[in-house]
């Protein structure tokens, strides 16, 4: 299976790789894992105290879909409101990355993290 242009661009330069310091209040962070190939998504957000996304990183332990789909997925949470960053759909990845229907949970997986990351940074603000 032939993988898109874009994936291949996201696989081969992934944009934001990296860790947060997960014990920042600031910082939110999403575990998540895919059950169908067992690929694990790390995604973390730096939230200002506007409830912009200032910064995000991932890493993912998993195929080049799943990379590419997180790799977009910082980029697209970067300078958005939690509110902005949790409209981010699968489908939407998945059509900018063209990915088959055989790699379509690999984009659930990036929906998934995210949701995770911004749940984890509003329950750190609530025990606050
Ligand atoms: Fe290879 Fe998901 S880990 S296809
Ligand atoms: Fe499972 Fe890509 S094959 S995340």
């Amino acid at each position: 299976m032939a993988y898109s242009e874009k994936v291949i661009d996201h696989y081969e330069n992934p944009r934001n790789v990296g860790k947060m310091d997960a014990s920042d209040s600031h910082v939110g962070t999403g575990m998540v894992g895919a059950p169908a190939c067992g690929d694990v998504m790390r995604l973390q957000i730096r939230v200002n105290d506007s409830g912009v996304i200032e910064d995000a990183k991932f890493k993912t332990y998993g195929c080049g879909s799943a990379i590419a789909s997180s790799s977009l997925a910082t980029e697209w949470m970067k300078g958005k409101t939690l509110e902005e960053a949790e409209t981010i759909k699968n489908t939407t990845i998945a059509e900018e990355l063209a990915l088959p229907p055989v790699k379509i949970h690999c984009s659930v997986l990036a929906e998934d993290a995210i949701k995770a990351a911004i749940d984890d940074y509003r329950s750190k603000q609530q025990g606050a």
